[in-house]
């Protein structure tokens, strides 16, 4: 079995979503200590941001007429989709940023679309624990309730066009403790950590256990 982990925070040692992913693959990987676990991180190293133009441009192209740039970037496109075909169960990482999705996902969706058939269900059937985290709260009754352009559009992607069976974990207010304005939140935020860290461990153990 392979499980394919995919991070994104820009953040480094600090990423709430990596810290959620540490959880479920550890708790995976203590069940199924034989099992492959593919790392990949979006954030750390990017995928090129022309790479999907190119990509496009290339398949529009004779296959003999393609540049080396378009050949690069139709084979980088191939190779995400395959890796996406070739996994048994994911995890992905994926915080909000900016009120959306990040560009390093975005990025890395619209190449491993573009590698596919169209229409193709790489990840049919699979199941995926999408873990995402924000700093601020978008829920109902919220001031910025659905400011969130984020989870929908990936959970969009994961299951109804890729067709996983998804699994979502979310940590909000995980700027509580940084940002002073939201220290009234210090007590719900504490809750919602350890809400969202005990859910990736279950995730993680019924990865491995299904
Ligand atoms: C550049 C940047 C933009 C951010 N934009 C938002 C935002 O629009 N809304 C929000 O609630 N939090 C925002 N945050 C806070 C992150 O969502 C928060 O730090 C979260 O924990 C990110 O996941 P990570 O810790 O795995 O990186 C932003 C953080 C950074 C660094």
């Amino acid at each position: 079995m392979t499980l394919l982990r995919i991070d994104s925070s820009i953040q480094g040692p600090r990423s709430a979503s990596s810290e959620l992913a540490d959880l479920a693959v550890a708790e995976f990987a203590a069940n199924l200590p034989d099992e492959t676990v593919v790392k990949r991180h979006l954030g750390t190293d990017p995928l090129p941001a022309e790479a999907w133009a190119t990509a496009i441009a290339g398949a529009f192209t004779p296959a003999e007429d393609r540049s080396a740039a378009q050949q690069q970037a139709i084979e980088l496109a191939n190779s995400l989709a395959q890796e996406l075909r070739d996994a048994d169960a994911a995890v992905f990482a994926f915080p909000l940023y900016n009120y959306g999705v990040s560009q390093h996902v975005k990025t890395w969706i619209d190449l491993a679309l573009a590698g596919g058939v169209h229409g193709e269900r790489l990840l049919d059937g699979k199941p995926v624990v999408l873990l995402t985290t924000r700093g601020g709260a978008y829920g109902p009754g919220t001031p910025r309730e659905g400011w969130d352009h984020n989870t929908a559009y990936l959970v969009r992607i994961l299951a109804d066009i890729w067709g996983a069976n998804v699994t979502v974990i979310e940590r909000e207010f995980t700027l509580v403790g940084v940002n002073p304005a939201l220290d009234e939140f210090t007590e719900l935020a504490a809750l919602l950590k350890k809400t969202a860290h005990e859910a990736a461990v279950a995730a993680g153990k019924a990865l491995a256990t299904r």
